[in-house]
C-alpha cells in the first residue's frame, strides 16, 4: 500500500512503525500495525499480508481513498553502529528492516539481506530486493524458491564482525537468539506484539526483560538487543 503523506516522510527512519485505521466505524475497533516499509517521494510504502478482518478491508481499498494514520512510532530505533550489516527478514518482517537498510547503504556500509517464508509465494518483497539492487539471499521452508531451510543457518557463515538485525515471527527470532549465543553475533530485535494503542499507553505489547520486568515493545522499543528481552 502506498500512502501519499507529505507532511510525514521527512520524520520517519528505518525501524519506525504506524498505526492505520483500517475503518471508519467501530467494526473492527482499533488500528492495526504496520513497519514504514519504504519511503519514496512523498509516499511511505507499507507491505502486508491479508491475515484477517483488517487487512481483508485494507486490501479493498482503493487508488485515492484516504485513511488516518498515526506515525511516526517507535522510540528506540536501530542503531547505525558497524560497517557490515546482515538484515534477516522472516515473511513479511522483512518490511521492518528495508528501510534501515537502505539507510546503511546510503552510508557506504555493506549490507546483506537474508530473506525466508514458508514457500514462493510467501516471499513478497523479492521484487523490491531486486528494484533496490540489495544483495540477498532466499530461503524458503519447501525449497520453491532459494534455498531450502531456515533462515537462522546463515549465521554459521558470516562473521561475528557482521550485526545481525532481525525482524519476524518468534519462533524465528528465538531460533537467532539462542543460535547467537553460540556463534558470538550481536543480534538486534524489531519485535511485533500485538498492539492497541502504539504509543505506551494500554500495556498491550509488553515482553519480559531478564531482571523480572516488562518493556512496552511499542514505547521501549520496537528495536531491542536480543539479550534484553524475554519472550
Ligand atoms: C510494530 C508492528 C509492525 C508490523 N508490521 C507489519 C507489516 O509490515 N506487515 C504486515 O503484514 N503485518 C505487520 N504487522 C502485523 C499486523 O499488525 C497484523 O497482521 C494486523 O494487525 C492484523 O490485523 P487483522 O485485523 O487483519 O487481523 P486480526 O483479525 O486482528 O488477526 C488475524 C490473525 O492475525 C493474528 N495477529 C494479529 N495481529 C498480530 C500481530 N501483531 N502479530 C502476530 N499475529 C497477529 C491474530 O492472532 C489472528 O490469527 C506488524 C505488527 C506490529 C506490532
Ligand atoms: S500497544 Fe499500547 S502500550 Fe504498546
Amino acid at each position: 500500500m502506498k500512502l501519499k503523506a507529505p507532511q510525514l516522510v521527512h520524520r520517519i527512519k528505518g525501524g519506525h512503525f504506524l498505526m492505520l485505521e483500517v475503518s471508519s466505524t467501530y467494526d473492527p475497533m482499533g488500528r492495526r500495525a504496520f513497519a514504514v516499509g519504504d519511503v519514496r517521494n512523498d509516499e511511505l510504502l507499507i507491505f502486508y499480508d491479508v491475515v484477517g478482518r483488517g487487512t481483508g478491508l485494507m486490501s479493498q481499498m482503493r487508488e485515492g481513498d484516504e485513511v488516518r494514520v498515526f506515525a511516526p512510532l517507535g522510540k528506540r530505533l536501530f542503531d547505525y553502529e558497524g560497517n557490515k550489516h546482515l538484515l534477516i527478514g522472516g515473511g513479511v518482517g522483512l518490511a521492518g528492516l528495508s528501510l534501515y537498510g537502505k539507510e546503511l547503504r546510503d552510508m557506504g556500509k555493506e549490507v546483506v539481506f537474508v530473506y525466508g517464508a514458508r514457500s514462493a509465494e510467501h516471499l513478497g518483497m523479492s521484487d523490491w530486493l531486486k528494484e533496490e539492487g540489495f544483495d540477498f539471499i532466499l530461503f524458503t521452508d519447501d525449497g520453491s524458491a532459494g534455498r531450502k531451510g531456515l533462515v537462522t543457518e546463515v549465521l554459521r557463515e558470516f562473521g561475528k564482525d557482521w550485526r545481525v538485525s532481525a525482524c519476524g515471527p518468534k519462533p524465528m527470532l528465538k531460533a537467532l537468539r539462542n543460535l547467537s549465543q553460540e556463534t558470538g553475533h550481536e543480534v538486534f530485535l524489531s519485535l511485533e506484539e500485538r498492539m492497541a494503542c502504539g504509543w505506551g499507553v494500554c500495556l498491550g505489547c509488553v515482553v519480559k526483560d531478564p531482571e523480572g520486568g516488562y518493556r512496552r515493545v511499542c514505547y521501549e522499543g520496537p528495536v531491542f538487543n536480543a539479550r534484553e528481552v524475554i519472550f
